[in-house]
């Protein structure tokens, strides 16, 4: 008979017992369920509202329970509906009695709650982790890149020379968000609901504030049918995924641009590429290009738990045992991309010789001769349409700007001097870049700094 059967007179259809059990996937929440059970347990003993004996042979049961658990010796079942129902079934058939007291002032709407609760935070603990890796790998590339001069884009066509250093540090910029992002999730999940019940709390006296205690949780929700009705921080979570995903994405493009043979700018590690079946000489980004593919799970994950959540009524609906695969799916997507990432980069070879020649061609000075002019007292707009008609010139003569002789400059405009080729180097555009956030080399190292002491925090 089922834990609840007490009111039914047929037993369930064997359709709907397969349709609503959820212990296929929620079984991955043994974990938190059996300590939350162990402190909501002990806590009962503690207020007198089970004995002091019932708490203790409750705890060491669930403490058994635990051990096989994490030995992988328990078999779940289905019949049992969800991972609750089985640890408490579970519970009953080996300590007798005591076990049937476990449930007492809880329902397993605040559980489940409870059980999402701390999952959540230790998925953030693992994301911030691994994303504080690949800001590491970022930093220490950034850092032997501060003199690698490659070309800055806008619109896919050159635009000014940066430094290698300097792109990469915008990802380290990214990346540092995302981390913020995912600390407010785990504020968001550091909240304990258990004590909220059914919907309205309980006639029993609980300690709520000493379970949240027993498992670390800083806080207590405020509001009984908020606190098993709100799934916030799985989206808060699930958006914070999505938006790194996103960032991710961007960088694997950039990476398969990077690395093709009209680039040239990069090579990716043999070990993290991959053979075609028919073409005895490719070898393609699929790491990049898996990671930018699953880009669009993730924000599947997060439109599929919004939708599930806009119509619902107060309080719990058991549409919201829909929120676990789609969070679980876009955690595990999150963590292993980032972890694959990481990989990648720490082993990819940077062309750094065809960057250079990549950021001499296009033009990229073009704005650094109209900025000498300005320096000669010329009107910035005066400047452009010079420095325009210039690289018209040029384009006709198959030349660049530094090919120009001064007496060809001076046809165009009086104001220029010998020193403008000093000027209008690759070197200098980057080296007079030297505001904050810009990407002469001090600049950028104020950048990486600043990264690693944020870090630190
Ligand atoms: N398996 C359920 C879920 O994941 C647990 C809560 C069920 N509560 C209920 N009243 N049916 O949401």
């Amino acid at each position: 008979m089922k834990l609840w059967g007490g009111r039914f007179s047929k037993a369930t259809d064997g359709l709907v017992d397969d349709f609503h059990s959820s212990i296929s996937f929620d079984q991955r929440l043994y974990e938190q369920d059996i300590q939350g059970s162990i402190a909501h347990a002990t806590m009962l003993g503690e207020q007198g509202i089970i004995s002091k004996e019932d708490a203790d042979q409750i705890v060491s049961g669930l403490r058994g329970i635990l051990q096989d658990a994490r030995d992988g010796k328990i078999q779940w079942h289905v019949d049992a509906e969800d991972i609750h129902m089985n640890v408490e079934s579970l519970l009953t058939e080996r300590i007798g009695e005591a076990g049937k007291r476990l449930h007492t002032g809880r329902s397993r709407n605040d559980q489940v709650a409870l059980d999402t609760h701390m999952y959540a935070k230790v998925a953030c603990m693992d994301t911030i982790h691994m994303l504080e890796d690949l800001i590491e790998v970022l930093l220490d590339t950034a850092e032997k890149h501060l003199h690698t001069i490659m070309p800055g884009y806008t619109h896919m066509q050159k635009a000014q020379p940066i430094t290698l250093a300097h792109h990469l540090m915008a990802y380290a910029q990214m990346f540092l968000r995302d981390r913020e992002r995912f600390r407010h999730a785990y504020a968001a999940a550091d909240v304990m609901p258990l004590g909220s019940g059914a919907l309205a709390g309980t006639t029993f006296p609980l300690n709520r504030t000493r379970v949240a205690e027993l498992l670390g949780f800083s806080s207590i929700t405020m509001n009984s049918l908020d606190g098993v009705a709100d799934r916030d921080y799985l989206l808060d979570y699930m958006s914070s995924a999505s938006i790194c995903m996103m960032h991710l994405s961007r960088f694997c493009e950039e990476m398969i641009l990077w690395n093709t043979n009209e680039f040239h700018f990069v090579e990716m590690d043999d070990a993290f590429s991959t053979g075609s079946s028919i073409m005895p000489q490719k070898k393609n980004p699929d790491v990049a290009e898996l990671i930018r593919g699953k880009t669009g799970r993730v924000y599947g994950d997060l439109m599929a738990l919004l939708t599930t959540m806009k119509g619902l009524p107060l309080a719990y609906n058991k549409d919201m045992q829909e929120d676990k695969e789609a969070f679980f799916d876009a955690r595990d997507t999150v963590v292993k991309s980032l972890m694959v990432f990481t990989a990648m980069l720490r082993t990819v070879t940077f062309r750094t010789a065809d960057m250079e020649r990549g950021a001499s061609g296009g033009f990229t000075n073009a704005t650094d001769l109209a900025d000498y002019l300005v320096r000669q007292g010329v009107p910035f707009r005066d400047a452009h349409r010079v420095v325009g008609e210039l690289v018209a010139h040029c384009i006709a003569e198959n030349k660049t700007l530094l090919d120009l002789t001064l007496p060809e400059l001076q046809q165009f405009h009086p104001a220029f001097e010998s020193d403008v080729y000093e000027a209008i180097s690759m070197k200098a555009c980057v080296e007079r870049r030297n505001i904050p956030g810009a990407p002469a080399p001090d600049m950028v190292m104020q950048s990486i700094q600043d990264a690693r002491s944020r870090l630190a925090q």
